[in-house]
């Protein structure tokens, strides 16, 4: 029996693991399957573990309010080092770029397990943009034995970072099953959801709306600012929008925003939404500004327009594909841009374009197979 660990800690990574933790879970017969989570992220780590009916068999419980880059990784490292000592995994399984995926993966390390890397290869080459991403994702590299990749572009990254070519794997990103299972769930007639109901009740039909998230560090202080001043001038100067913003429990978001944009009438600052009614509202949206990597990922497969609110991004598919527009921090490009696509018709046609670069939605099952091959071989 080969014993796996599956290993997260904030909202992105549980919504892009649990297509992966079920399909493990297919296979008891060949896999032992348990899952630690750091819990970087509380609340909104247990929206997505609900959803997904995902119970952790270790949760190291690590959130504390205003945490800091080095207590977290250092705490991480320290809290794996008895399961892994325990449970002794043959493979260990890690996602993206958070400083949960870079310290367990340095823990995954000194314990000696295989170090398999979901989501391997996004690059932005910038050191600095996004912080700390970059670093984290490029250490996981350093030290994983098995790299699944989401698209071609990011193999070639690691190709060119010298990594074995036969130790990378074209998957698609799992956030695409991860939608599509989301997709699917809440079109069941018999589906109830309180949040959804919830949001039916406060979206305007005769307005256009725009879904607004944002968290980067990068961003926060003169950004968020600007990011804030951006939407209120688009808000006031377009009556007939409305903006929903679920805003990010960080305090360093969650404090500015509420300060600056509470007080704007077509403007609702909501609490973050448990993925199914997130999904529902992009479904819902006229256009998306966002900062997020996932968000970035699935907006195309729902032919929703994005303005990226970063300098840099490590998912070019769809900027190349002209459904992703970089806007950055700066006030006036966020303006332009979303005023551009609320009051000319074709500019906004041309960016709706329903396209699917990240994924098909089977790429856990690569991921399962590919081991499965491995031992069979
Ligand atoms: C983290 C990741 C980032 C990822 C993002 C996804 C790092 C360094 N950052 O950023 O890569 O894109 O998650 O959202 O790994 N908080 C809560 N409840 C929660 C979650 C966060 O209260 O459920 C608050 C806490 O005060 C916490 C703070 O937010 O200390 C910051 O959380 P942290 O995980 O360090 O940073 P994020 O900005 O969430
Ligand atoms: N998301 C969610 N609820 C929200 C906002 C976002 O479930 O209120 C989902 C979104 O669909 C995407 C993921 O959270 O799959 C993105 O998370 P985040 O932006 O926090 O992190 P990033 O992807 O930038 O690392």
């Amino acid at each position: 029996m080969i014993k796996n660990l599956i290993v997260f800690g904030t909202r992105p990574e549980a919504i892009k693991m649990a297509p992966v933790v079920k399909e493990f879970l297919k296979y008891p017969d060949i896999f032992h399957t348990k899952v630690c989570v750091t819990a970087q992220h509380r609340e909104m780590l247990d929206q997505v573990l609900d959803f997904f009916e995902i119970k952790p068999d270790f949760d190291l419980d690590l959130m504390k309010p205003h945490q800091n880059l080095y207590s977290l990784s250092s705490s991480i490292i320290l809290g794996l080092k008895p399961i892994l000592e325990t449970f002794k995994p043959d493979y260990v399984y890690v996602h993206g770029d958070t400083t949960t995926t870079m310290a367990s993966s340095i823990a995954a390390f000194y314990s000696g397990s295989n170090i398999c890397h979901i989501e391997a290869g996004l690059r932005t080459f910038n050191m600095q943009s996004p912080f700390p991403e970059e670093m984290n994702r490029s250490v996981t590299g350093v030290v994983s034995n098995i790299h699944f990749s989401p698209t071609e572009t990011s193999k070639n990254n690691l190709l060119r970072e010298n990594k074995l070519k036969d130790s990378i794997i074209v998957t698609g990103n799992t956030v695409i099953d991860a939608l599509m299972f989301s997709v699917n769930k809440v079109k069941n007639l018999n589906y109830q959801d309180t949040e959804i109901e919830h949001l039916k009740r406060i979206l305007d039909a005769e307005k256009k709306l725009i879904l607004v998230t944002g968290h980067r560090r990068e961003n926060h202080g003169a950004g968020f600012v600007r990011i804030c001043e951006a939407l209120k001038e688009i808000a006031v100067d377009n009556p007939q929008t409305q903006i929903i913003y679920p805003v990010h429990l960080n305090p360093n978001v969650h404090g500015p925003v509420y300060r600056l944009l509470s007080e704007i009438d077509n403007i609702q600052l909501i609490a973050p939404l448990s993925y199914p009614a997130f999904v529902w509202l992009m479904e819902k949206s006229y256009l998306i500004v966002t900062d997020s990597g996932g968000v970035q990922e699935e907006a195309p497969s729902l032919g929703k327009p994005v303005l990226v609110m970063r300098d840099t991004t490590e998912r070019p598919e769809a900027v190349e594909a002209g459904t992703v527009i970089l806007v950055g921090t700066n006030k006036d490009k966020i303006v332009d841009e979303a005023n551009k696509l609320l009051n000319d018709a074709f500019a906004y046609k041309t960016m709706s374009k329903l396209h699917n670069p990240y994924g098909d939605g089977m790429a856990s099952q690569r991921i399962v197979n590919y081991i499965k091959s491995i031992l069979k071989s």
